[in-house]
């Protein structure tokens, strides 16, 4: 045995380092909630990352590589939960450290580094280790013979159960060879059992597994044949809670530095003392924690179906076992830190998400403790009516199936009240259910589970929000979603839901323990619903403060009252035909449909933003009153067409300007409204009409950023805003003039041009010839020089080639005098072929566009024949 007693991290990063000095490369572990392996419940072994490397589906992009994965064994082929506690050795959360080779060593050196690590570096006496392998495999059994200097004895053959390793039902698989270690007589744990033995695969504590070599080479198909891998592959995994168990000289994994911080901090919370044989449920609890942490961070949400039902199953069993040490209240989320701090270096990922991960393992247990409430009261009815001082087997079982009472449990409370329970009949419950799991799906779900967390009887919630933005209240019940976002209702809130187009009120709710940050707020019926994301803290019963954000609930009221206005102005000016269909109040602007048969003028929408600026200017005050809705109607209050109202309805009164039926929340006299600007106007539906528009802060900023263009604008052309007008006319009558008499420059010095152009006109025969490269940067020019030479040229065919940049145009003119033997349309549409090109038009003049820049030499010289032919 090695003389220093090594740390757990020591440990693992003493395994990389050696298999790193032997060209390994380091890889993360891969996530513990696989994202793309739907075979897969969670990573349960290191290999699962390189499935895909293994079955030939990615290529090998490294030859060896070492990791520690992180590993879940709880469900599916390896699933360990049921185990965990019962001894010193199972996990559902474990540490896999491992080497692999992909079709690189194979046998002979994994099985000579296993050795070498384990009895040169960490110094494990020789003659306590014992080494298995296939039935088939002597190639295996006779390289630990000759190239180890292993006990010759300790080396033995065993069957497909311990030595054919399959990562699940289907999938990369192949025999192994296993390193088991001796832990001495006293190690074994069933010690007095008649039959038993203690020997290797022998099922008790004494000879351990700490290593298994995998051979990988077949593939386990849905079929359950094995074909052949087309490399061969070494897959190794050793658990480092065990090995750090046997190099820290432990007789439990849960004793190593691994577990103890957090037994530790959990017997101090319980004041229930740790000793291995009372340990049971510190052991559940600390490795549970452990996993939910690790599954948490990586993505896994506690659920009733697949990996959720398994997160939700492993923290129901771990709440029970607090039951056990006295918890009443969640306790759990209090060793996450724990957890974190030793874990947390190595498993970066863990670090920032432990307010997250608390938070849902307290909402976890807080649900659960509910039902285990239930289940409480359900045990005092059963002892109070069973005058034989018995609890059946079916009371017992459903209290375990339906409210998450283990055996042990009911045995205590029972105990406590004078009861015994039927164990027998228990079991015999317990077996039928298995059957029926069975035969129903993998991940069966239990429907006891309601999402929310009732910390009283919900009640329809009150509305105080019309005359109070802040107010005391009691949490009735809360949810968290899986994105993190609560979902929380109380007795009474500020906070308005959306409704009648109006958004929601932002806010705060808060006491000493948590705040949350509210960023939407819905009606469910009569329940006022607030989502929020939690900003400090974990969710506590305590009253809380509710406190909406005063600022948005303002701007929001301000396009609120002003969609009255609007509807009513609208009235007025355009007739009372004028009906709302539709509107949006939010903190940025407000919309109104109404139905109105066509646009409207200029002057209309003036006359109407002037007619609610004037209800603004005169500062008209705002009352509401309940009535019954027929005095509402008799009022001459307006309501929506076609809208359901109750008998009682709420009437908000502009004074002297609108009535209307509204639920919503208001300013108090219109003059808080500031200002109003219509910002558009258009059609929403055949028949109706949509104006938007600002008020308050908006409509000032809409203001500034006009007037800011104006001055940007007087600024270019030297003026004041006010002379923009003048200044910009003038600009553009001085711009006609000058654009007339470019053209006329233009047209001269095209003439000019031409003139020129036509002294190198060549012989062809009679005819005069030009052919000519030319390089106007547009085409406007070019034209214009192609009318002046058709309006110039006697007797004369013509070829112009204008390039400019990489484009090309191809001009023919053909002077009428030559009409029709030759026909420039024609002719131009030959070369534009040639240059890669099309076009064509007229005999007297036609253009081409063409790509071919590179032959233009070439074309060109082709011109004569070409002629020559027609
Ligand atoms: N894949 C092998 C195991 O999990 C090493 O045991």
């Amino acid at each position: 045995m090695s003389s220093k007693i090594f740390t757990s991290k020591e440990i693992r990063r003493q395994f990389i380092s050696f298999f790193v000095e032997k060209e390994h490369s380091f890889v993360h572990s891969s996530p513990v909630v696989p994202a793309d392996d739907p075979t897969l419940l969670f990573a349960n072994a290191g290999m699962n990352q390189f499935k895909n490397i293994f079955l030939g589906q990615k290529d090998i992009s490294i030859t060896r590589a070492v990791n520690s994965q992180k590993c879940i064994r709880a469900g599916g082929k390896h699933n360990d939960l049921e185990e965990v506690g019962k001894d010193g050795y199972h996990h559902t959360f474990f540490e896999m450290l491992g080497n692999w080779s992909f079709g690189d060593y194979y046998k002979e050196e994994a099985i000579l580094w296993a050795w070498e690590l384990l009895t040169e570096v960490w110094k494990l006496p020789k003659q306590l280790m014992y080494a298995t392998v296939h039935t088939s495999d002597h190639e295996a059994f006779e390289l630990w013979k000759s190239k180890t200097d292993i006990d010759h004895s300790h080396i033995s053959y065993h069957g497909d159960k311990d030595n054919f390793w399959e990562m699940g039902e289907t999938g990369p698989c192949g025999p192994c060879s296993e390193i088991h270690i001796d832990r001495g007589a006293s190690a074994c744990d069933k010690q007095g059992i008649e039959g038993h033995i203690c020997r290797v695969n022998g099922d008790c504590a004494r000879y351990i597994e700490l290593w298994n070599l995998v051979f990988i080479q077949y593939n386990r198909e849905t079929n359950r044949e094995l074909t052949p891998l087309q490399h061969r592959f070494i897959d190794t995994g050793a658990g480092l809670e065990r090995i750090t168990q046997v190099l820290q000289e432990k007789s439990s994994n849960y004793e190593t530095d691994l577990f103890m911080p957090i037994i530790e901090k959990l017997a101090a919370i319980s004041g229930v003392v740790y000793t291995q044989e009372n340990g049971t449920s510190h052991r559940v609890i600390a490795d549970h924690v452990r996993c939910l942490c690790f599954a948490l961070a990586d993505g896994g949400f506690p659920s009733n179906e697949g990996r959720g039902y398994v997160l939700r199953r492993i923290l129901r069993r771990a709440a029970r076992h607090g039951r056990l040490l006295g918890f009443a209240e969640p306790f759990l989320h209090t060793l996450v830190d724990t957890v974190v701090s030793v874990m947390g270096h190595h498993f970066t990922e863990l670090a920032g998400k432990e307010e997250f991960i608390k938070m849902v393992i307290k909402a976890e247990e807080e649900r659960f403790n509910k039902t285990l409430d239930t289940g409480l009261e359900r045990l005092n009815e059963l002892s109070a009516n069973s005058p034989d001082k018995k609890i059946s087997g079916l009371d017992a079982f459903t209290l375990y199936d339906t409210y998450g009472f283990p055996l042990d449990l009911t045995m205590i409370l029972a105990e406590e009240r004078g009861l015994s329970v039927d164990i027998v009949g228990f079991n015999a419950e317990m077996e039928l259910q298995r059957n029926r799991a069975r035969s129903a799906s993998k991940f069966a779900t239990q429907s006891f589970d309601a999402d929310w967390i009732e910390l009283s009887n919900p009640t329809p919630t009150g509305f105080v929000g019309y005359t109070q933005f802040e107010t005391t209240a009691h949490i009735q019940r809360y949810r968290i979603d899986e994105d993190a976002t609560v979902l929380l209702q109380v007795d009474n809130t500020p906070f308005y839901a959306e409704s009648g187009g109006q958004i929601a009120d932002k806010g705060i709710i808060r006491n000493e323990d948590f705040e949350l940050s509210i960023h939407d707020v819905k009606k469910q019926d009569d329940n006022i619903i607030h989502y929020g994301k939690l900003t400090r803290g974990l969710i506590s019963a305590k009253p809380v403060t509710m406190e909406i954000d005063v600022a948005h609930r303002k701007d929001v009221a301000r396009n609120h009252t002003a969609t009255h206005l609007l509807h009513k102005a609208l009235r007025n000016v355009l007739g009372t035909h004028v009906q709302q269909k539709g509107s949006l109040v939010n903190s940025d602007y407000l919309r109104l449909d109404f139905t109105h048969f066509k646009g409207l003028s200029h002057d209309e929408l003036k006359a109407v933003e002037q007619s609610v600026n004037i209800a603004i200017l005169d500062n008209l005050t705002l009352n509401t009153t309940i009535q019954s809705i027929e005095s509402a109607k008799s009022d001459g209050a307006m309501a929506l067409f076609g809208e359901k109202y109750s008998d009682e309805v709420r009437v908000v009164n502009v004074e002297g300007f609108s009535k209307e039926l509204c639920g919503g929340t208001h300013v108090n006299a219109t003059g808080e409204i500031g200002l109003f600007k219509i910002i558009s106007e258009s059609s929403s539906a055949a028949g109706i009409r949509r104006i938007e528009a600002y008020t308050g802060k908006s409509a000032l900023a809409y203001i500034d950023e006009m007037q800011a263009t104006a001055t940007r604008l007087a600024e270019k052309l030297h003026c004041s805003p006010a002379s923009l007008d003048t200044k910009l006319d003038a600009y553009i009558a001085s711009f006609n003039q000058l654009e007339a008499q470019l053209k006329a420059i233009q047209a001269k010095a095209g003439d000019a041009f031409v003139q020129q152009l036509l002294l190198s006109t060549i012989a062809f025969g009679e005819i005069n010839l030009l052919i000519k490269e030319t390089n106007f940067p547009n085409l406007e020019e070019f034209k214009q020089i192609t009318d002046s030479l058709k309006s110039q040229c006697k007797n004369c065919i013509a070829f112009l080639f204008n390039t400019w940049e990489d484009k090309l145009n191809i001009a023919c003119v053909v002077s009428a005098d030559l009409i029709p033997g030759y026909h420039a349309g024609k002719l131009v549409a030959k070369l534009a072929e040639m240059l890669d090109g099309k076009g064509g038009g007229r005999p007297d003049s036609a253009m081409a566009g063409g790509k071919a820049l590179e032959k233009i030499p070439e074309v060109m010289q082709a011109i004569p024949d070409m002629l020559k032919s027609q």
